[in-house]
């Protein structure tokens, strides 16, 4: 595998596959890599000739200064597995590398950055198009590889993906989950052995309104799903019930699919899960 730090390199590793039109799959990531990533990296190797694997932890999608310093960065153990999935090229950056102290970025997320984590995390989503924006001008990928844990992050690069005609071919892949249903995520290895357990009523409520989405009210599904965050280590952001395009809060059981998202710190470390109901 190679590895790229800056943008020069990136581009003499790229020249010669954009010139020889080899399909360029893209997994854009922040490190600390986990199974969930890897399922990307395997979907564009399935899918694509050559795959590149960003990791770069964009400081412009973090509001809270503590969380951005404490992302993990195993950068070594990141590597290792890369290199055992198979993957062509890492693009690893330093901040500098990809951002001039200068620049601003405004791209119109329209009503999704206000809803579920544009709500919670304002400018988040500003932060996330703008890198996911540079990648994709960097690399030039025929396609990219998401996962579907960051359900709302999906649609929102969806959008500016068909807003500024980037023309890339989008995917989103199955939430890859722990053996006993927590989603993997790379702030998981932040809980302590109490809060990993107790990180397990997430799933425990997703899977609730899923097995009861036709037997109760939405209000029973609700209200009976927030009882499950009764507990000291939990302190829930949202459990919304939302329409799966709009991700606008569904009043009525609708034909179209919804989808129920979850954020919720446990302890410190704030998570996000989401599962589709219908
Ligand atoms: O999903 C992530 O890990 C990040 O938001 C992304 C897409 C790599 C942009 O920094």
């Amino acid at each position: 595998m190679k590895i790229a730090k800056t943008k020069t390199e990136l581009f003499n590793y790229l020249h010669s596959k954009t010139e020889s039109n080899v399909k360029i799959g893209l997994v854009p990531t922040m490190g600390a890599l986990h199974d969930g990533h890897l399922s990307l990296v395997n979907r564009s190797k399935i899918e694509c000739d050559f795959t590149v694997v960003s990791i770069f932890v964009n400081p412009t999608q973090f509001n809270n200064l503590n969380d951005l310093l404490k992302y993990p960065k195993p950068i070594e153990h990141d590597i290792k597995m890369l290199e055992e999935a198979g993957c062509d090229l890492l693009f690893n950056p330093e901040v500098d590398e990809i951002y001039s102290p200068e620049e601003v970025w405004n791209y119109e997320v329209g009503a999704l950055d206000g809803l579920l984590e544009g709500e919670f995390r304002p400018g988040h989503f500003q932060g996330v198009t703008q890198i996911v924006f540079k990648l994709f001008d960097l690399i030039k990928p025929h396609f990219a590889f998401f996962g579907q844990k960051d359900y709302q992050q999906f649609l929102v690069i969806k959008k500016m993906n068909k807003d500024l005609n980037l023309g890339i071919e989008l995917t989103a892949c199955p939430i890859i989950r722990e053996v006993d249903g927590l989603a993997m995520s790379s702030r998981n290895i932040r809980l302590n052995a109490e809060e990993r357990k107790t990180a397990l009523i997430i799933y425990q409520s997703l899977l609730f309104l899923k097995t009861n989405f036709e037997k109760h009210s939405l209000p029973q599904l609700l209200e009976k799903s927030r009882e499950f965050y009764h507990h000291e280590l939990l302190s829930l952001e949202y459990l919304r019930i939302c329409n799966s395009k709009t991700l606008n809060q569904v009043k009525e059981k609708e034909s179209e699919v919804s989808i129920a998202l979850i954020a919720c710190f446990v302890g410190q470390t704030r998570l996000i899960d989401n599962m589709i109901l219908s």
